[in-house]
């Protein structure tokens, strides 16, 4: 019965870090970024991730992404150990599980807001009908049924985020991952585009890890992840 339960709470996991350290090595500099970061998120699980400029934050999204390699610790992704995967499988892996939102938005430039949220359904070898179909549908639930063939550099700011949301969810996630999502936008468009992350997260029950600067955001995400030069600040003892 106890083994039951403890299998069901790991399966319940769907990105965990132990221990994970980074540091740059520059010939004789040592840039010691992370130090000793430990950090669950479970299935439909919140968090922030907050922390001043150079603490570490976007090296820590790289780490969990498995896009760059820690200097100690590890880091699973759907139980799944990023070191122990080739590049392709690391991949395959990202793209089964995972999606991103970027500050920048990183969205391929000549390709159309149509075209850039198949993408990742063609990498994942559905065929384009199904990818068209199904990106279609996202779109228009992201607000731009209207904008299907206009290229990023046709949209506005908060519309090409848009996009960038509907491409991180097309497959289906487990988890989505976001750096400054909205940090490039004016308040108001900021809050539409926050408040569209969180209800799709709602509605397609994917596990939402956000970095932000802005401390009311991140606790309308939910439990909140400070980060002080490369370390989690642990609550002071009460
Ligand atoms: N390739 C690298 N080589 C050496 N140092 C690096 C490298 N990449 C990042 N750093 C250093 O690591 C630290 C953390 O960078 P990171 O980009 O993770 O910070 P951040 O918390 O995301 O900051 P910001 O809020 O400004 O985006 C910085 O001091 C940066 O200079
Ligand atoms: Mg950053």
């Amino acid at each position: 019965m106890s083994n039951l339960h403890t299998n069901s709470v790991e399966k319940n996991i769907i990105l965990q870090a132990n221990n994970l350290g980074k540091t740059y090595r520059d010939g004789l500099i040592n840039t010691e970024v992370l130090q000793g970061v430990d950090l669950v998120l479970h299935a439909r699980e919140r968090k922030a991730i907050v922390g001043a400029s150079g603490s570490g934050k976007s090296t820590l999204l790289h780490l969990l992404a498995g896009l760059d390699k820690p200097t100690t610790g590890e880091v699973k992704l759907a139980g799944q150990d990023f070191s122990n995967l080739s590049e392709t499988k690391r991949g395959i892996l990202r793209n089964q599980n995972m999606g991103f939102v970027y500050q920048f938005h990183y969205l391929l430039a000549e390709l159309t807001a149509l075209e850039n949220v198949m993408l990742p359904l063609r990498v994942a070898r559905q065929s384009a009908s199904t990818a068209e179909k199904q990106a279609i549908g996202l779109l228009k639930q992201v607000g731009l049924g209207h904008r299907l063939h206009h290229k990023p550099a046709e949209l506005s700011g908060g519309e090409r985020q848009r996009v960038a949301i509907a491409r991180a969810l097309i497959t289906r996630p487990g988890c989505i991952l976001a750096d400054e999502p909205t940090g490039n936008l004016d308040s108001k468009s900021a809050e539409q585009v926050f408040d569209l992350m969180l209800s799709l997260n709602d509605e397609f029950d994917t596990a939402l890890l956000v970095v932000t600067h802005d401390l009311d955001l991140a606790a309308q995400i939910g439990e909140t992840i400070t980060l002080v030069d490369g370390r989690i600040l642990q609550p002071a003892a009460v």
